[in-house]
């Protein structure tokens, strides 16, 4: 990297990244993109010290006015948390900053209305950094698409199933992910907030393959939560939606959480030839008829491509700072506008409304029409949060004890996690087709005796926890995610230990 003059300027952009967790994931991107990162903001102590480490030129601090008054700045990452995106991207602008920011733009309508207004006012560059349309694959179906390869789009379905269970009470952005500090809070919006708001990862590829914006969306409730969430929790479940887009066809866009991640999985349909692709393989279907003929692909990176692999998330956070900045010096435009960025953004809003409607189809207004935007000024709509993150044991609670409850979420699931594939491989290790997967099955079972005096332990701090404070939300997270270990550890440990070693015996005859 690095040799290579990727645009025929010198000029170079001043950035100021605003949340350092997600934020300082574009730090090396920047460097071969004429951006230079010369000031960062985020109130996180450790998440500062380690930022200033990767870019020690940088002004850094914990005061966002400060931050916002930097006069050696041109533009401004907004990655803060979900729900202040809007809020810190229109004071970015009302700054007089250029701004790129996280997904997703707003979290109501009335916030959408401002941010665009704000946007047009300051005459600066507003895009969302939304990457998944960005991935190789994603972008050679977009240019297939573009030729007219596949027709017109008649369907499709893509999904982002990201099961973040951990993350309601482990910090990601920090090494090792230790547990979310005070321990008897959990994750600022990360435990509770409805996924369906989180629609852009597998919607925004469709919109971006095929030129098309969402027009209509209906969501059905879905009831079934995942256990060691809070209770209510809208990140607990899989969160479906068909949407009809804008010539007519439709989508169904899969996000959520289940017992099976799918970052990347999509088919689509198009009147002339369809493309299916699941866990990186990649089929094209030719021959314009049902029966057509179905041959795999290597899709190819444009040019900057070996770059683009270089960054995180196979490619799309490289492109994303790429346009930005191509827009910067260049003035050609960037694929995700602030009105793309609003298409996307209320179709998550209209989803969580449809749900709330038991499946009521709901419109995704269109806001580069200001007559449409009157319609939303006011709506500050939104989901009725179930919990306070902050408030998860009752008032007065003895916080020597439940500082602990954040480390047990966490230990509980981890060790949890070996034991249920180890006891399940077992139960099913006659039929697993792959020798290498029966002897996973065998080291799990051998890690989970490791395991089991932590799990048995923090078991039992669990169950004193849930009985001083039974009626909390937290104790129903406890005692949900102890159900992922049993009924197992209902025996004692000294027999389930036995018998762990009993199963390896037979199944290793
Ligand atoms: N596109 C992607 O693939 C992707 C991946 C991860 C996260 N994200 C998005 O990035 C955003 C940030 O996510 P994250 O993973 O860093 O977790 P996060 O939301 O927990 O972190 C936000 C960071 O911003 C800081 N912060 C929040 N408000 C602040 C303020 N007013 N002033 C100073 N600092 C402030 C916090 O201390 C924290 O370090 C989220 O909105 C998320 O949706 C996108």
């Amino acid at each position: 990297m690095g040799a290579k003059k990727i645009f025929n300027t010198d000029k170079r952009i001043r950035l100021g990244i605003w949340g350092l967790g997600r934020g300082s994931v574009f730090i090396k991107a920047a460097k071969e993109l004429n951006i230079d990162v010369v000031a960062g903001c985020d109130f996180n102590d450790e998440i500062r010290e380690r930022f200033q480490k990767e870019c020690p030129d940088a002004k850094v601090t914990a005061d966002e006015n400060e931050f916002l008054s930097n006069k050696e700045m041109d533009a401004v990452l907004v990655a803060t948390f979900f729900t202040s995106h809007a809020e810190h991207a229109i004071r970015a602008l009302n700054a007089g900053y250029h701004v790129m920011s996280e997904v997703t733009s707003f979290f109501t309508p009335a916030e959408g209305v401002r941010l665009v207004e704000a946007v047009e006012r300051s005459g600066k560059i507003y895009n969302l950094l939304e990457n998944y349309p960005f991935t190789k694959e994603n972008m050679y179906l977009a240019k297939l698409w573009k030729d007219g390869f596949f027709g017109e789009f008649q369907y499709g379905e893509f999904e982002y199933l990201h099961e973040c269970r951990e993350l309601c009470y482990r910090y990601c952005v920090l090494p090792d992910f230790p547990p979310i500090t005070p321990g008897y809070t959990v994750h600022s919006w990360r435990s509770w907030l409805d996924f369906h708001y989180y629609c852009t990862h597998s919607l925004g590829p469709v919109m971006q393959i095929t030129g098309l914006r969402p027009e209509r969306i209906t969501a059905f409730p879905e009831k079934v939560e995942l256990p060691g969430y809070i209770p209510g929790s809208g990140m607990s479940k899989p969160c479906p939606s068909l949407i009809q887009m804008s010539n007519g066809g439709v989508m169904r866009n899969l996000c959520g959480a289940t017992t099976a991640d799918y970052h990347m999985s999509k088919r689509i349909w198009g009147t002339r030839a369809s493309a299916e692709s699941f866990e990186g393989n990649l089929y094209l279907r030719l021959g314009a008829t049902g029966g057509s003929m179905k041959t795999p692909v290597q899709p190819e990176w444009p040019e900057l491509g070996d770059l683009a692999d270089s960054t995180g998330h196979g490619g799309g956070d490289f492109w994303e700072l790429y346009y930005f900045a191509r827009q910067v010096l260049t003035g050609e435009k960037a694929p995700w506008d602030i009105y793309s960025a609003c298409d996307v953004t209320l179709a998550g809003i209209m989803a969580v409304r449809s749900h709330e409607n038991n499946g009521a189809p709901m419109e995704i207004p269109d806001f580069r029409k200001p007559e449409v935007r009157d319609r939303y000024r006011n709506d500050n709509g939104r989901m009725v949060q179930p919990f306070d993150p902050a408030k998860v044991f009752p008032e007065g609670h003895d916080k020597e004890k439940t500082s602990d409850f954040t480390r047990l979420m966490a230990k509980i699931q981890e060790n949890s996690v070996i034991l249920r594939k180890a006891m399940d491989g077992a139960s099913v290790y006659e039929q697993i087709r792959e020798k290498e997967t029966r002897l996973d099955v065998i080291t799990l079972l051998n890690k989970t005796l490791e395991v089991l005096p932590e799990l048995y332990s923090d078991r039992t701090k669990a169950s004193a926890l849930v009985s001083l404070y039974p009626e909390s939300p937290a104790a129903k997270a406890l005692t949900g995610i102890m159900t992922l270990s049993e009924p197992e550890t209902l025996e004692s440990q000294d027999i389930l230990k036995q018998k762990i070693e009993k199963t390896m015996t037979s199944l290793l005859k």
